[in-house]
């Protein structure tokens, strides 16, 4: 299993390094087989000593240059970070993203080699439509992107879902889940969403459910890691 803790605009340096010393006091003191990976935001990447992965919540797509406001490889691989998140719906959303530059993101780093938690999702508006509906949108956000990409990890993530404690039904992450796996065969598939302690075996029993992509209740340690020590 996958356990991503997306910090998205919160944590500072320090507490970041907070964060991860408590972290791996729990991984030493109760192991796991799990993947754990952390996304701080840019000021707090840096080179920490953990077995977790720490990846980049976003990045520009250069090695560097004049993109103001920007990081690119070249700041990311100071710290050995080869690690990002691409396509989150905040992005989408708030920053304005389309589908054409989250592939041009998506290539660029793919040649560079990164492993890409590439993230998909559809509205309300849309969910209401039905399942069919839903599936034809979240395959547009495949458009441009090279699923076979073999350090590649995607995370269906409901925008409705999102930071309103309102996670997708069982029946409803099934579904979208086995839809996908046709599309995906061979690659890990996140859910993201109002992923707590309170859901989190449940969810994690639901096929083709790889892992999770955690954002408020991974801000503490202690609900991360209850989560990635229940199961
Ligand atoms: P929440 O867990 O706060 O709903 O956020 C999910 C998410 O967007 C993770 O990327």
């Amino acid at each position: 299993m996958i356990f991503a803790a997306n910090f998205k605009t919160n944590h500072t340096r320090k507490s970041t390094a907070e964060y991860i010393r408590a972290l791996n006091d729990k991984i030493e003191s109760s192991p796991t087989e799990h993947r754990v990976f952390v996304f701080p935001p840019a000021t707090a990447l840096d080179s920490y000593e953990t077995t977790a992965t720490i990846g980049a919540q976003n990045a520009y797509p250069a090695q560097n240059g004049a993109f103001t406001g920007e990081i690119g490889v070249e700041q990311l691989e100071e710290f050995g970070i080869d690690t990002i998140l691409i396509g989150h719906s905040e992005r989408r959303e708030l920053l304005g993203e389309s589908q054409e530059a989250v592939a041009k993101k998506f290539a660029f780093f793919k040649e560079a080699g990164f492993e890409i938690i590439y993230c998909i999702g559809e509205p309300l508006e849309v969910r209401d439509q039905g399942d069919e509906a839903v599936v034809e949108y979240l395959l547009a956000q495949f458009e441009g992107i090279d699923t076979s990409y073999g350090k590649l990890i995607v995370a269906y993530e409901p925008i409705w879902a999102i930071g309103t404690g309102r996670s997708a039904t069982v029946a409803e992450i099934e579904s979208t889940h086995k839809a996908l796996r046709a599309t995906l065969p061979a690659t890990p598939i996140l859910y993201g969403g109002s992923v707590k302690p309170a859901n989190i075996v449940e969810i994690l029993s639901i096929e083709n459910v790889d892992g999770v992509l955690v954002g408020s209740a991974s801000l503490d340690i202690e609900s991360f890691y209850e989560m990635v020590a229940s199961v």
